[in-house]
């Protein structure tokens, strides 16, 4: 495929798949792409291990998930139910159930059994094409615990094959047992806990979930400041259900604004005009039976758009990025390019990483085999077609012993 535009409307007809094609690896790197008839020889002079494709498969890029909230413990069922039975999300967090509920039953779980958790469900992802996964903190919510998560998230990327990329999201609610107000918890947050993931070197990202039960732009300004100003990378919980988050994302420059279900055309408009990327969460719709991110409106008015999972036990427990993907692009009129850069090209942006989300010589060599041959597959069978093999860092990692 060729190289995609990093915002606004793609015709499929952008992408111009390489019939016949190859890819040439040189350890965890790609190193050149092209049709297999141009690359064989190179290959033979370069000594290369040939492996022959004799059916037909899609190559695309490994999969960038740049939302979840995996390293948790417990269950929300009941929560669910609840939903289900007619409560709000913000009803059911108000009497004590929601966040605080997923922060209790988090803080329980030993370091080991969190890390045990978030590789099993990093694995899950991997297997279904998930190469790069964004894992947030935010069922911590004090120093000992925020860290305890972080650390549960640097020690599971060692143990899967799936780059996990931490981000601390200790505003993701005030915690029950904090005894101050939401000003104090959050500068006791800034001044004790992100110098610490700075000399850890735990994460260089910083979320906060602005909202109503959770904090409002005012309280999130100085936190925000002093994370900028240690060198943090921002990124928002952004008008999720009320229009409140993306002006600050675009305010402070943040990488991505994420949610936006509430967004109108002022904050379509605002998000259109910046840098920071708008991510669909499309998983916390169908979790949560409310709208749909307006994706198309987003991509009309110029603006780059990332399609997440927000795999998390609350709002959005289901955790399949590809399947939640098809579903968003049918129902907001989404090209096929729109949605696979969303989940790749798109999604490396959202994360301001340079070093994959394509198919491009000196990327890393993340990709993923479709047994189809034609990509048009891969979306219609609505994540029910599984990649054949997953590729990461030039090691086939599913299946692992390696059958073609
Ligand atoms: O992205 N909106 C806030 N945070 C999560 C939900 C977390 C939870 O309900 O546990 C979200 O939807
Ligand atoms: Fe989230």
């Amino acid at each position: 495929m060729v190289h995609l535009l990093e915002r606004g409307p793609l015709a499929d007809e952008s992408l111009r798949p390489i019939m016949e094609g190859g890819l040439l690896l040189q350890g965890e790197l790609l190193y050149r792409i092209g049709e297999y008839s141009d690359l064989w020889q190179e290959a033979e002079t370069l000594q290369a291990t040939i492996i022959e494709l004799t059916s037909d498969f899609v190559a695309l890029p490994g999969f960038i998930d740049v939302h979840t909230h995996i390293c948790f413990a417990g269950s929300r069922a009941p929560d669910y139910a609840l939903r289900n039975a007619g409560k709000t999300y913000l009803e059911i967090a108000e009497a004590g159930g929601g966040i605080w509920d997923s922060v209790q039953q988090t803080r329980r779980a030993s370091p080991d059994e969190l890390t045990r958790l978030t590789v099993q469900r990093a694995n899950r992802h991997l297997q279904n094409g998930v190469t790069t996964i964004e894992v947030k903190s935010g069922y911590g919510l004090s120093v000992a615990e925020e860290l305890k998560q972080l650390r549960a998230i640097k020690t599971a990327d060692g143990q899967t094959a799936a780059d996990l990329i931490g981000t601390c999201l200790a505003a993701h609610t005030l915690p029950h047992d904090y005894d101050g107000s939401p000003e104090a918890y959050l500068a006791e947050m800034a001044q004790q806990l992100l110098p610490l993931l700075k000399q850890e070197n735990l994460t260089n990202r910083v979320d906060a979930f602005i909202e109503q039960g959770a904090f409002s732009a005012e309280q999130i300004a100085p936190y925000f400041a002093e994370a900028q100003q240690l060198g943090f990378q921002l990124t928002v919980h952004a008008d999720q259900f009320h229009a409140f988050g993306s002006r600050v994302a675009v305010a402070v420059g943040a990488a991505s604004a994420d949610h936006l279900e509430a967004s109108g055309e002022a904050e379509i408009q605002l998000l259109a005009q910046s840098q920071v990327v708008p991510v669909a969460l499309p998983g916390a719709s169908l979790g949560l039976g409310c709208a749909f991110t307006p994706a198309r409106r987003l991509l009309d008015a110029g603006a780059s758009l990332a399609i997440a999972s927000d795999w998390n036990p609350g709002s959005a427990p289901m955790g399949d990025l590809l399947a939640q993907a098809a579903i968003l692009g049918t129902f907001e009129k989404l090209t096929t390019a729109e949605v696979l850069a969303g989940l790749t090209h798109r999604a490396a942006l959202a994360l301001r990483l340079t070093d994959r989300g394509q198919l491009a010589a000196g990327l890393l060599a993340d990709f993923l085999l479709f047994p189809v041959a034609d990509y048009r597959e891969i979306l219609y069978q609505q994540g029910q077609l599984k990649p054949a093999q997953v590729w990461k860092r030039g090691h086939c990692v599913y299946p692992s012993a390696q059958k073609i």
